[in-house]
């Protein structure tokens, strides 16, 4: 039985040189209802008309490209923790920097199914050269091939790596609480280094976990952020009291205008609980845990669910806190 499409979410390539994709034309764009097969439009989407954008001559749309990469700096900053510099080269003028923005890496000469979604922590621009800096924890066959490669394939950029990143644009004066956890701390680095610009007043908790010490603790001091370091534990089962950094006291002492969670789902879920609990009514961004593997909404690994069944291509669609938390996905712990 074919899906019928009934909710339209903000992706995360439209407008892009990405934009129309591969799904408008199979009747699943995740934001257009004209393309979906319904008969208005429900997008809410203040760009360009993405059904107006439709390719005419029915050309299949250019899909994101493969390019070589070499690994030209690599500092270990933990046990398993390596932050690596990959040059490489950039195919059109695609945006880079934004917070969100990830690739698929893998070691070069190794298959398809090693390439891993890895954010962007720096990039560098040069010409048509691109540095790309991005914080590996080697955990698995995927990443502990990339950590330790001389030559790395890149495909990319996708920016999908942040569900509710628009709020970060409305940031400006306000209090940001970012929360981050493990691997999480490069992405909330780019958070901070993102909207310390705007006046933001930063507080930024970091729970090192596996990796013992904060890994970023210089680079977020620089942005003027004020830094809290402790332990954000999930709680044990029939433990009701935090046993570290109490996420509750944070929110009352911080009266944050936007809370940025970077860290497992449970560490989403917790924070949104917490704001839930409190009454604050803050815009939420976090990060997208889901597993990813094509990044182009067909392969299915990324679907959550709305409660009618409707299948949800995270890796496209940016959800708000809501929606995430009404859908129904297994969610991770670690
Ligand atoms: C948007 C995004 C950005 C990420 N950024 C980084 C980063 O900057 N640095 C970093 O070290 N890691 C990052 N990750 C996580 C990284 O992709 C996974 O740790 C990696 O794919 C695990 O593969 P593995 O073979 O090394 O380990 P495995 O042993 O296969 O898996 C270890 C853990 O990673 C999860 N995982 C496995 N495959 C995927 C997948 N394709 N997508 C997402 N999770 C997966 C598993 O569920 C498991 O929890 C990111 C993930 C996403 C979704
Ligand atoms: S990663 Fe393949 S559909 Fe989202």
């Amino acid at each position: 039985m074919q899906i019928t499409h009934q909710k339209s979410f903000p992706c995360a390539d439209a407008g892009s040189i990405y934009c129309p994709c591969y799904l408008a034309a199979t009747g699943d764009c995740v934001l257009c209802s004209q393309f979906q097969g319904r008969d208005f439009c429900d997008c809410q989407w203040c760009g360009v008309c993405v059904y107006q954008l439709d390719r005419p001559t029915g050309d299949p749309p250019p899909g994101r490209q493969e390019r070589a990469g070499t690994v030209t700096a690599r500092r270990e900053l933990a046990p398993d923790s390596v932050l690596i510099t990959i040059a490489t080269h950039r195919l059109t003028a695609e945006s880079w920097s934004a917070p969100g923005t990830f690739v698929f890496l893998k070691k070069s000469g190794y298959p398809q199914a090693f390439y891993a979604p890895v954010s962007l922590l720096e990039t560098e621009i040069t010409g048509d050269r691109l540095a790309l800096t991005a914080l590996i924890e080697a955990l698995g066959p995927k990443t502990r091939s990339i950590a330790e490669a001389a030559r790395v394939d890149v495909r990319g950029p996708y920016w999908n790596g942040l569900f509710g990143r628009r709020s970060l644009d409305i940031a400006r004066g306000t209090r940001v609480l970012i929360l981050a956890r493990g691997p999480g701390q490069g992405a909330a680095l780019n958070v901070a280094r993102y909207v310390a610009p705007t006046e933001a007043e930063i507080t930024m908790v970091i729970d090192p976990a596996r990796a013992g010490a904060p890994l970023f603790l210089a680079e977020t001091r620089a942005t003027g952020a004020r830094v809290l370091v402790g332990r954000l534990d999930p709680p044990l089962p029939g433990d009701a009291a935090d046993r570290g950094l109490n996420i509750e006291n944070l929110i009352r002492e911080t009266a944050p205008g936007l809370v940025v969670s970077c860290g497992a789902d449970w560490l989403h879920h917790r924070v949104g609980q917490t704001m839930e609990r409190v009454g604050l009514r803050a815009p939420m961004v976090f990060t997208n845990n889901r597993a990813l593997c094509c990044g182009e909404g067909v392969c299915g690994s990324c679907l959550l669910f709305t409660s009618d069944g409707e299948p949800i291509r995270t890796c496209k669609a940016d959800l708000g806190a809501d929606d995430w938390r009404r859908m129904r996905g297994e969610f991770r712990g670690g």
